[in-house]
């Protein structure tokens, strides 16, 4: 069997640089490459509203955000099939099917709900210590998330690290799933992380750990030059170099990490050409005399020049709107045939598609007849 590679974004805000590096860019590069069966990519709208129950219409809002910087990027609706969650109502059937094959110990060990639930107080005896509880929609989404992925029968899952333990739940469902009804219907997915390291967890500019929106320290795809030169300049760099003189650390320094990520053979010579690559740049850095707003200067440069034709095509599809619905309308349709295809095999591997079951009619009728 072929490659099926699947991938998905909660719309919960416009996506950054760190969806970028960690998999848009990945997802291009996959679409271009052509080595594969099919190519699913969605926006995840149900899987948003198991942790924004109180602000619904955010959800609602940033659907076309999230299928613009989709577009925006280079994916191409010809190539791949982009569709919104919540048009596939096969989706939910499936995940009733699953939670039967899990346990809530097993979820209470999804690291990821695990948190979550630490953070919300789960199991807390005070009632008043202003905590809001688990819905149980979060409780239960990786089991959702293991639908979404099983559907599309997605050998390939392309998604930041921290996906893994929902990656291993859905494994576990799949090999539960057909065992349990005897059967090959369900693929095991792998998830494709990006090779380089610091593609897998971009930090903030404040050089906290991740890239996050509720922490303010984000650069979007969507910001204009202005802007992007505002937050580069703003960057945190390494505290420890206050004069040009002094040396400096690119260890933990995120305008050396951003460098990392995104420079790529020829931004040297364009943009810096005092250095043949990043190795050069780093040791004049940590020996001293390169000032942080040189390398900011730089790095500047290699982001406009990969977000100028970001920019260029969001502004085509802003005008149109309509389309970009369109767009959608016309993903969903195609990615609810293929799911509504699994689900079909699903019922019948699981024996009730009993209408359709005329040695269980018979076998039955039979029965009677001898009583
Ligand atoms: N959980 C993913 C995220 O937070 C989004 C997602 C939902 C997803 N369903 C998926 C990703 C299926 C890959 C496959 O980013």
């Amino acid at each position: 069997m072929g490659r099926i590679i699947l991938t998905g974004d909660r719309p919960t805000g416009k996506l950054h640089l760190g969806h970028y590096v960690g998999s848009l860019r990945n997802r291009v590069l996959l679409q271009n490459q052509g080595n594969y069966d099919r190519m699913f990519v969605f926006i995840a709208d149900v899987q948003a509203l198991t942790d924004n129950a109180d602000n619904p219409e955010k959800v609602r809002q940033n659907v076309i955000e999230v299928a613009l910087d989709y577009l925006s990027c280079g994916l191409d609706p010809e190539k791949v099939t982009i569709f919104i969650q919540s048009r596939i109502p096969e989706l939910h059937e499936m995940t009733q099917f699953f939670s039967n094959l899990v346990t809530v110990q097993r979820l209470q060990r999804n690291p990821t709900v695990k948190a979550e639930m630490v953070m919300r107080g789960f199991g807390s005896e005070t009632e008043d210590d202003n905590r809001r509880g688990l819905p149980v929609g979060f409780f239960t989404y990786p089991i959702s998330q293991a639908a979404d992925i099983c559907a599309f029968k997605s050998t390939t899952v392309p998604v930041g690290e921290d996906q893994e333990p929902m990656l291993e739940q859905c494994r576990e469902i799949v090999r539960s799933f057909n065992g349990t009804y005897k059967c090959d219907v369900l693929v095991e997915p792998d998830i494709l992380l990006p090779d380089n390291l610091a593609c897998r967890r971009l930090p903030g500019t404040d050089g906290k750990a991740k890239m996050s929106k509720s922490l303010g320290n984000c650069i979007y795809l969507s910001d204009d030059p202005k802007e992007v030169e505002r937050k580069v300049k703003g960057m945190f760099t390494d505290p420890g170099h206050l004069r040009v003189e002094d040396p400096g650390k690119v260890e933990g320094n995120p305008v050396f990490t951003y460098l990392d990520a995104f420079v790529e053979e020829g931004d040297f010579e364009r943009f810096w050409p005092d250095y043949a690559n990043m190795e050069e740049l780093k040791d004049h850095y940590r020996r001293g005399g390169l000032g942080d707003m040189k390398c900011k200067k730089f790095l500047l440069n290699v982001l406009n020049d990969r977000l100028e034709p970001i920019r260029a095509r969001r502004h085509t599809y802003e005008q149109d709107i309509p389309g970009v619905y369109g767009i959608l309308k016309k993903g969903s349709e195609a990615a609810r045939e293929v799911a509504a295809k699994t689900l079909y095999e699903m019922k019948e591997a699981m024996r009730i598609n009993y209408f359709e079951d005329a040695a269980l009619i018979a076998a039955q009728a039979e029965a009677y007849r001898n009583k």
